[in-house]
């Protein structure tokens, strides 16, 4: 537990503080209880990898669980976390719904929840001191304004395919509404096919491998992250297609392998979703922990890259 010079245990609490005792009596190292989606791409384990590395650089002890993209594990941890009383919770929710009662344990616990990379849709935002992540509705919207761009003296229709990630996620949401926000605007945009591919690979292959044969008048892929994109640039292969010429692709991460395809020609653009959220991370919890306040909302900076943007920024790509 952290104890605060001249801070009493009691004091700390009131002002929001952690539950305390994750580690021994006196010792004021922060004990936080980190609940992983899991290692479903390239992001979650650059994901990974950013908080682990940024908690032992911080002096904070990390109890990391990885869910496996099941929600009941998550909730399992958290109760477990609470069990420990650790100082402080994050955890990235896989879905968005279902989060209440566990949270309102957290909170009865006195252990503040942080949450990172991905949001709940409970009304109560007393349930959580702040929301770390990604604007994943400005990332869908960034993806549409590129196609509306690279299709603008198209004249027929614009026949889309849409790769979603795990379904009822935030981002799954976010980057179909911002997407089709902004390609609603003009009736010539088509998505004529929409479906999960969980945010992986496989998945993204054996999907795109169905669309290829239910529609063979496919003009874009999005796909809602690097690693669909990946999968699906594989089926195009297999069915004797271009990607990136027979079939535009626009995706979302911009992640190594997915750069890499993007200066190879096979990806035609990507969105800038960043999983280095671990510095971060670790100054919101070392602040809620000592009870200061936070903003309830803490964006993370992104930007887009073309073809010849990926060949500049890749050798220096940190994941
Ligand atoms: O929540 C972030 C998303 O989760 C990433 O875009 C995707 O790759 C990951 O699995």
């Amino acid at each position: 537990m952290l104890v605060l010079a001249g801070v009493t245990a009691m004091a700390m609490a009131s002002c929001g503080g952690g539950g305390g005792g994750g580690t021994a009596a006196g010792d004021d190292k922060i004990t936080m209880g980190f609940s992983q989606v899991g290692a479903e791409s390239g992001w979650r384990t650059a994901n990974t990898k950013s908080v682990q590395e940024s908690a032992k650089a911080a002096g904070i002890e990390l109890k990391f669980s990885d869910a496996q993209q099941k929600q009941e594990n998550q909730i399992k941890a958290i109760r477990s976390f609470i069990q420990q009383r650790v100082d402080v919770i994050a955890f990235s929710p896989v879905v968005e719904s279902g989060w209440d009662t566990v949270l309102k344990e957290a909170k009865n616990a006195k252990i503040p929840v942080i949450l990172t990379d991905r949001a709940v849709d409970s009304p109560d935002t007393s349930l959580y001191k702040t929301f770390l992540g990604s604007d994943f509705v400005e990332e869908g919207r960034k993806a549409g304004k590129w196609l509306v761009e690279e299709f603008k003296d198209a004249t027929g229709t614009v026949n889309i395919v849409e790769l979603q990630g795990t379904t009822g996620s935030a981002p799954a949401n976010d980057r179909k509404a911002g997407f089709a926000e902004v390609i609603q605007a003009d009736p010539k945009f088509k998505v004529i096919a929409s479906q999960t591919g969980d945010f992986t690979r496989a998945k993204g292959k054996e999907v795109m491998e169905a669309f290829l044969k239910a529609h063979p008048d496919i003009d874009v892929l999005y796909a809602h992250n690097d690693d669909m994109a990946l999968g699906a640039i594989e089926a195009i292969e297999g069915a004797g297609k271009t990607p990136g010429k027979d079939i535009k692709i626009v995706s979302v991460d911009a992640v190594k392998d997915g750069m890499q395809a993007l200066a190879d020609g096979k990806i035609n653009f990507i969105v800038e979703c960043s999983p280095l959220l671990g510095p971060q991370l670790m100054d919101l919890a070392k602040k809620v922990v000592k009870g200061e306040q936070v903003p309830a909302r803490v964006v993370t900076e992104e930007t887009t890259f073309t073809q010849e943007q990926a060949k500049q920024a890749l050798p220096s790509r940190q994941y």
